[in-house]
Parts: structure tokens; C-alpha cells; sequence
């Protein structure tokens, strides 16, 4: 969740949680023997470039930093994770309905959710290389005149630090002596900067609608999907003749213009977010109770898609600490190896939407109760989920390497079957044996009319299951000289490397509910 400058914010460590395991199913460890070595981003950054998942953007001008392409698999991924997030909360549910607003909004939309007043994070400039950061990102870097002898003094400096990494303009505030204690370390060039108040930089990017280029056709990509979903609450209301408690649900592009973007595509100027609002009515639904039932079903999902449940953190965000319209957070973090980050959010935002986009619009925004005719203001709840981190996460969890015999070493994804990218790859054994090439296109285009396949008769088939490996396809199915005698192939598990001989004629219920979950 970003906040404006004056949202406060601790760094959030405590009332931690492990998400209930019960609630998940996670990618099982068949292997008897697996080596596990620790998945860094430069092994996740090199996978993602040598397989085609995501590589750098705008190469052939030398690139843009920190936006990202997504390739034939990645792109292929990321379509699975949306769609199966849109199946598992939309398609399923009686409550939620879906919405495709524009992404240019009438710039009103903004003042009125206070995007364009407090959508800001602090900014700092070094004074030497003039490298322009996030205030409450930068180390801070010599302590002077502090007695760490002196235990209130002691106590001081740490309420300092832990403030200044949430709300440095606070911190400066509560602390007004800061300024000559404290210096902040410069990443670029390393200067030791005077501590001073940092300025506050709003994270709207703006365009320009129409031909002419006065401010009064200056317009702003949408930083989340979510006021759409509030300011169309009453049209899709009537249109889909809902009844409360209901969702609306949305997934698309969203832009910020990030001061530090970086991590690979953890935080980038132009993101995937998948949200929903679910409204009710105050009187007649407790939203406590709704609130735990999303936390569940967040976490359902979240197994669900392959995400390690032992690297998931649900975090309470104590009061004072949560965006201006929120009266309750929950932040689900990673372990990503740069740290225990955020991955998606949970918010309960009452009535503070809809409340000022009637006072802005002058609209009424109202559900109009079909029983007693009483005009009710609803309140929401709001997961949030970014299918770029989303993404991230489920490479994370899937990622092992295993020694399958001495000094040999195979990288492989154990992604979900529902979501990977190619479910099931089919191999001729040879490419020059037309009978062989034949029977394999013939089982290929079998297959593919359900799931998605992939046809691959490049190398042996020893580096054919690795390269399958690496994308993290459950199946192998190699067509050989038995197959044209009994009409068997081999089947070949990416787990448990085991292969199975099968008839082609049960390829399909074999695989079948395998590939569902
Ligand atoms: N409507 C609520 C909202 O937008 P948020 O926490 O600011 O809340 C929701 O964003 C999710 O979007 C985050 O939990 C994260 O998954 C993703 N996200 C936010 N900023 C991002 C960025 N710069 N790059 C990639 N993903 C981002």
C-alpha cells in the first residue's frame, strides 16, 4: 500500500503471522533426494532471459531502465495467473461481477480519491552526483553526538531510524535535533548527505489527451484499477442487478512513477494489478467476519497458484500506520531473497470512496435496499494483488536445482500444471524419421485442442527435458520406434523424472486431472 508523505508507515514486523497452511496446497517435493539451493535473482533473472519468460525492454536503443518484456513464456504465465485469478474469484462466485473501465479517467477521479494530493513518497537529492531517491530507502549513515552508553539516548536513535524507514518527514518533526546527528549515505556516489526535510513527489504519470498541449487536456494514467470500480459502483449495480454484499472486479495496467523502481519486476513504473471492491452493507454484514473470509480465500488462491506458503507472511498493519482511507490492513509479504517485502494487500476502505466521489461528483452513489428502499452508502473491502509480483513469487516457489546424479545438476520450475506456462511437450525420438515425426505431430494435435502443448524436436531428448524443465512443463511424451508397433508412448514426469508407458489412447485421461490443479 503506498501512502502519501504524511501516511505513516513502521516497518512492518510485528503482529506477524504465517498464513494457515491448511488453507493451501503447495507444490509437493516427489523427488526422494533434492538438493535445495538457495534461489537467488540473479539465477531467477538469467532463467527468466536464457527461456523466454522476461527479458529487458527496448534493447535495440540500449534499452529503458527497469521496464521489462515479457516473452513467449512469461507472457504465456502471466495469462495463466490473471486468468486463473479471474476464474477462481469471478467466474465461480454468484457475488462478484467483472468490469474493463478505461484506463485514462476524467482527471476529477484523482482529486477526489486523493491520488493527486497525497499519492507521494519522499524524495531526496544528493548533493554531490545529484541522484534523486526514496528518502526512506537510503541508509542512514553516521550517528554523531549520540551516547550509546546513555539508554534514552539509545532508545532515541532506534525510534529514529525505525521512523525515518517509514515517514522521514515525521521523523525530522519528532526529532527536530536529527539534522545534525544524521547524514544519509548517497548509493550512487556514496556522499554522506546532511539529513533535511525531503520533498514530497507525487507518483501520478501524467499524458496529454487531444491535439493541443495546455494543462487543460493534462490527464493521468491510473494508478490502480480500484476507482473505476467505486465511481461505476451504481451503473454495474443496476446493470447486473446484484444484491449486497457484492464484488466488482477488475485487472489491468496500472502505472506509478516509481523514484526507485528495480528488483527485476517486483517494482516497475508500469505494472499487472488484479483488485476487487466487495461491497456491503455496514448494518447487515459484519466486516470483520468478511474480512477474515477474503484473508482465507487470498490465501486459498495463493496455494492455489504455487505460491510457498512457508515464504508468505500475513502482516497486521497496526493503527496509524495505514493508508488515509483504511481502517484495517493486511499486508501478505515474500521472502524474496533482497528481503521480506510486500507481495499483495488486504484493506477494509468503510465508505471513504464512495462517500467522496459523491461529495467531488455531486452523484449520488448510492444501493438502494430492495427490501426497505433505504438509500445505503456500502462499504468495501479490497484485496489487491499485483500479477507481476505475483508472477515473481510463483518463479521464486517454483525454483529448484537438483543433482540427478554426480556433478550433474538440473534447473527445474515446479510450477502448478494449471498455471504453467506449457503443459505437456511432445517429442519425436528422432526429427529425421518422417513415421516418427508423423505419429508425434498426430498425438501433438490431439492434445492441444485442451491443453496447451508444445512441439519440440530440436537435440536429443535428454537436453529436450531439460529445456522443459527450465520452463517448468509437467509432461514429456515421446513418440518412438514402440510407438509405431503398440500405439504406447512414454511418459515422462518433471517431478519425479519417472517415465510411464501409456497407450495414446488414454494419454488423455491420464493426464487429464493431473493437469486441473
Ligand atoms: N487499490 C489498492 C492498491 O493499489 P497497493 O498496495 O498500492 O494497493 C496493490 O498496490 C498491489 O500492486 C501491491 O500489493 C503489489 O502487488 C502491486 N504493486 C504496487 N506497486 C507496484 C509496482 N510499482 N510494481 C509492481 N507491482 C506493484
Amino acid at each position: 500500500m503506498k501512502l502519501g508523505i504524511l501516511g505513516l508507515r513502521e516497518p512492518r514486523r510485528r503482529l506477524q503471522s504465517d498464513i494457515n497452511p491448511k488453507n493451501c496446497q503447495f507444490t509437493n517435493n516427489t523427488m526422494a533426494e533434492v538438493q535445495k539451493t538457495e534461489v537467488t535473482m540473479e539465477k531467477i533473472v538469467s532463467l527468466a532471459k536464457r527461456r523466454g519468460f522476461v527479458f529487458p525492454g527496448s534493447e535495440i536503443y540500449g534499452g529503458l531502465a527497469n521496464s521489462w518484456d515479457y516473452g513467449p513464456y512469461g507472457a504465456q504465465l502471466k495469462k495463466n495467473i490473471k486468468d486463473h485469478w479471474w476464474k477462481f474469484f469471478v467466474e465461480s462466485r454468484d457475488d462478484m461481477v467483472g468490469l474493463e473501465a478505461a484506463l485514462i479517467m476524467n482527471p476529477k477521479t484523482w482529486e477526489a480519491s486523493g491520488h493527486i494530493g497525497n499519492f507521494s513518497d519522499p524524495l531526496a537529492e544528493c548533493k554531490k552526483c545529484h541522484e534523486r531517491v526514496r528518502a526512506d530507502q537510503v541508509p542512514l549513515a553516521s550517528f554523531e553526538g549520540i551516547d550509546f552508553n546513555d539508554e534514552n539516548q539509545t532508545k532515541e536513535h532506534a525510534l529514529f531510524i525505525q521512523t525515518w524507514a517509514t515517514n522521514p518527514a515525521r521523523a525530522i518533526s519528532t526529532y527536530p535535533d536529527s539534522a545534525e546527528k544524521y547524514k544519509w549515505l548517497c548509493p550512487n556516489c556514496k556522499f554522506e548527505n546532511k539529513i533535511e526535510l525531503p520533498k514530497s513527489f507525487n507518483l501520478m504519470l501524467k499524458t496529454q489527451l487531444g491535439a493541443t498541449e495546455d494543462t487543460s487536456n493534462e490527464a493521468y494514467l491510473r494508478p490502480e484499477t480500484a476507482q473505476a470500480m467505486f465511481i461505476d459502483f451504481p451503473a454495474v449495480q443496476q446493470m447486473s442487478r446484484k444484491k449486497l454484499p457484492f464484488g466488482i472486479a477488475q485487472s489491468g495496467k496500472a502505472f506509478r512513477n516509481e523514484i526507485t523502481p528495480g528488483n527485476f519486476i517486483f517494482r516497475t513504473r508500469e505494472f499487472d494489478l488484479m483488485e476487487f471492491e466487495y461491497f456491503f452493507d455496514p448494518q447487515k454484514s459484519d466486516w470483520n467476519t468478511l474480512f477474515e473470509e477474503w484473508k482465507q480465500q487470498m490465501e486459498q488462491w495463493m496455494g492455489a497458484v504455487g505460491i510457498d506458503s512457508e515464504k508468505t507472511h500475513a502482516v497486521e498493519i497496526p493503527d496509524g500506520e495505514r493508508a488515509h482511507y483504511s481502517k484495517r490492513t493486511i499486508d501478505f509479504e515474500f521472502d524474496y531473497p533482497f528481503g521480506q517485502k510486500e507481495l499483495f494487500g488486504l484493506a477494509y476502505r468503510g465508505d471513504y470512496d464512495l462517500a467522496k466521489h459523491e461529495e467531488v461528483s455531486g452523484k449520488e452513489l448510492r444501493y438502494i435496499d430492495p427490501e426497505t428502499s433505504e438509500k445505503i452508502l456500502p462499504h468495501v473491502i479490497e484485496p489487491a494483488f499485483g500479477a507481476d509480483r505475483a508472477m515473481l513469487a510463483i518463479m521464486l516457489s517454483a525454483y529448484e536445482e537438483e543433482e540427478v546424479k554426480e556433478g550433474d545438476i538440473r534447473t527445474v520450475l515446479r510450477f502448478k500444471p494449471i498455471i504453467a506456462p506449457v503443459q505437456v511437450a511432445v517429442f519425436p525420438l528422432m526429427k529425421n524419421k518422417e513415421e516418427l515425426v508423423g505419429k508425434a505431430r498426430e498425438v501433438y494435435e490431439s492434445l492441444r485442442k485442451d491443453l496447451r502443448v508444445e512441439f519440440d524436436d530440436n537435440g536429443n531428448v535428454g537436453k529436450r527435458y531439460r529445456r522443459q524443465d527450465e520452463i517448468g512443463t509437467p509432461y514429456c511424451i515421446t513418440i518412438d520406434f514402440d510407438t509405431l508397433e503398440d500405439d504406447t508412448v512414454t511418459v515422462r514426469d518433471r517431478d519425479t523424472m519417472e517415465q510411464t508407458r501409456i497407450k495414446v489412447s488414454e494419454l488423455q485421461s491420464f493426464l487429464g486431472d493431473k493437469l486441473q490443479s
